[in-house]
């Protein structure tokens, strides 16, 4: 199928930071001709270094890479303390609550709740270099002095997205071994307070959180919130007699800055770890390639800062690039479909970013809304997290952009860090549904397992096969199963290449395009769910015995999980029933945005001789197509008919 090129406006592409496929193939040819030189540029000219680094790359001892070695640098001072010269009194962040309540927060005020944050954090709970904090927080800006304080004293954070339950945050907390957890009495959706506290005292009193010798809350709610003499304190009441002067811990460019905890295919979510230098170089580099960030912009990326997404393109790539960053605390249908519209027109935004899956609800809900405001401070837009299907693209495309700005689709993962393949919009002509080309300095291949490319229009496997500044580093505390779970189903010449665990295609023009996970890992409105996580949820349920989560096809959320589940009674209190309490003990237990939509009770499951559930014929089934595949080796291939009369009976 051949789908439609826009090329870039020339308007746009006059100033913009890549402006031609000349300049976009210089780039990418400069880092294939040498690879080093091509990094040892970029990090001797964007980041502030303490200390020069002494080697680019050390790639001896894959899969576990070092880059700028000798270095040393503090990322906070990379966010903040070099622009305030210059840039003191621009306004870093700006932010706008569910209630319309909005703050300007410069450059230099920044510094000052940074700093005085860094202390309190310092001095009152003793955290240092290495000591591990969670945050558990909402969308307002002392998320990100949080963040940007742990980095200044050295501390690692591991952010837990707040949708989360409260085993969520207590596995996170062993995990980690936190020594403190940082919260907030909670925030405002749907125009209501809600409170994030008690769930940080459930995760506590469920045992096993020894580590934690404290609880720092922010208020922002005033809701009423239990105190536990002696372990939490308020922030608010605290931080005003803290100095706004800290001097800034000198890191090593491979000390840890941070873990991020994301699903794989089997067990247990895996902490992901990033290190400082790598990391803060590829987030204002691609903020400046991808979004061209210029220094009139106003930015807003709309994720939540519990994941990368909001790690990465809202607070550290924005404010390394010195940009002005838009935080939103609440939802966008608050008060109406037209929000997100409203604020562009008022705040001026020139760079969005969010989701698929929010556009197309946004189309659905409220298709007329955009055409209320004045979207023409808008240059650029950007999709991530999944693929968009033409459609909700159009809609983004020319309701929202015009028909002018063009849409950066930005493939990436918690794992990479920031973008990897992406159209750079004054350069690349852009095709709906596609990633286009790697950003430069990226050797993304669709590949065979092998190593052989995959031949042009087939689905093969999305792997880099070079080692990027900001790729994941290790997975916290288990190296085996960081080599295993990202370098163990591809090699290239013969040595492991890292696999993303996502399919894709190339074009006779070398666009990719993704076509989705190859493994077990599901994508319900842009949050990654693995099969394994949602099934133990299942399996707690006292009448379960067994279970098998798949992934269909939905219109909003792009894909919504069914389960199928096998029971261990045969009285019992109804399919409906049974269902709610499932999906009750997943909120409890993994959050809500992992409940499944679909239940279907089965006598047995399809299974290889070795005991692997074949989720790829449930789900078929799960859709109602055809199973062509051979199932003659499954243990016992009747079960299949049995579950697709079941599918049948009980939707
Ligand atoms: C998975 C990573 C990247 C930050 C948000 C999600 C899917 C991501 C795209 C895209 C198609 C995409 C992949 C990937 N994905 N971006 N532009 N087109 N699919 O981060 O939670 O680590 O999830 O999201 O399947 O592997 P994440």
């Amino acid at each position: 199928m051949q789908h439609k090129l826009y090329y870039p406006n020339p308007e746009l592409s006059k100033n913009a930071s890549v402006k031609s496929m000349d300049e976009y193939n210089e780039l990418q040819n400069f880092a294939k001709r040498d690879y080093e030189g091509f990094w040892d540029s970029f990090a001797k000219e964007k980041i502030t270094w303490k200390k020069p680094y002494t080697k680019v790359l050390d790639d001896s001892n894959m899969p576990f890479a070092r880059w700028f070695e000798g270095g040393e640098l503090n990322v906070s001072e990379q966010c903040i303390d070099r622009h305030l010269e210059k840039n003191g009194e621009k306004t870093a962040i700006l932010f706008e609550g569910e209630l319309g309540d909005i703050q300007k927060i410069t450059y230099n005020q920044l510094s000052v709740h940074v700093n005085k944050t860094a202390n309190l954090l310092r001095e009152r709970y003793g955290v240092t270099k290495g000591d591990r904090v969670v945050i558990y927080m909402p969308m307002i800006p002392e998320a990100a002095f949080m963040m940007l304080a742990c980095a200044r004293i050295g501390a690692i954070h591991s952010i837990v997205f707040g949708g989360f339950s409260s085993d969520a945050i207590r596995d996170r907390v062993i995990g980690a071994q936190a020594k403190l957890i940082i919260t907030a009495d909670g925030a405002y959706r749907k125009g209501k307070p809600y409170l994030l506290k008690p769930a940080v005292d459930e995760a506590i009193s469920k045992g096993g959180c020894e580590s934690v010798k404290n609880v720092l809350i922010v208020k922002r709610n005033n809701e009423e919130i239990n105190i536990v003499e002696g372990r939490d304190e308020i922030y608010n009441d605290l931080i005003d007699s803290y100095s706004d002067k800290c001097v800034a811990e000198s890191m090593a460019s491979e000390d840890p800055l941070f873990l991020l905890y994301t699903s794989g295919s089997t067990g247990q979510p895996k902490g992901v770890q990033h290190n400082q230098a790598g990391y803060i170089l590829w987030a204002q580099m691609t903020m400046e390639w991808v979004f061209d960030i210029k220094p009139d912009d106003i930015y807003w990326c709309t994720a939540d800062i519990g994941w990368i997404t909001g790690h990465t393109y809202i607070v550290y790539g924005p404010l390394a690039a010195g940009a002005t960053t838009v935080m939103y605390e609440g939802i966008p249908l608050y008060p109406d479909a037209g929000r997100w519209w409203k604020m562009i027109e008022e705040l001026k935004v020139t760079q969005f970013y969010t989701a698929p899956t929010a556009i197309r609800m946004l189309h659905k809900v409220g298709n007329d809304e955009p055409d209320k405001y004045d979207l023409s401070s808008l240059r650029i837009l950007g999709t991530v997290g999944e693929p968009i299907n033409p459609e909700a693209w159009d809609w983004y495309h020319n309701k929202i952009g015009g028909g002018t700005c063009p849409i950066v689709d930005t493939w990436w993962q918690t794992e990479t860090g920031g973008h990897m393949i992406s159209p750079l919009p004054g350069a690349t002509p852009i095709q709906a549904g596609c990633a286009t080309l790697p950003v430069p300095g990226i050797m993304a291949e669709v590949l065979e397992e092998d190593g052989t490319p995959t031949p042009v229009g087939e689905k093969g496997l999305l792997c880099i096969t070079k080692p990027w500044p900001a790729m994941i580093r290790n997975v916290w505390g288990d190296p085996e199963r960081f080599k295993k779970a990202y370098f163990g189903d591809c090699k290239k010449d013969g040595k492991p290449v890292y696999f993303s665990g996502d399919g894709a295609m190339i074009d006779e023009k070398g666009y990719i395009t993704i076509t989705g996970r190859t493994d077990d890992v599901m994508n319900v409105s842009g949050h990654r769910i693995g099969s394994a996580e949602v099934e133990a949820s299942i399996g707690n349920a006292e009448f379960v015995a067994e279970s098998a989560v798949v992934s269909e096809p939905h219109d909003i959320k792009g894909e919504s999980l069914c389960a199928f589940v096998i029971l261990n009674l045969t009285e019992h209190a109804g399919f409906e029933e049974m269902s709610k309490e499932i999906n009750n003990i997943i909120k409890n237990e993994v959050g809500a945005f992992a409940k499944c939509d679909r239940f279907v009770f089965v006598p047995g499951l399809p299974k290889t001789r070795s005991g692997k559930i074949m989720r790829r014929i449930l789900r078929l089934i799960a859709v109602g197509e055809e199973i062509t595949q051979d199932i003659s080796t499954l243990e016992d291939p009747s079960v299949v008919e049995a579950i697709i009369k079941a599918t049948q009976e009980q939707s």
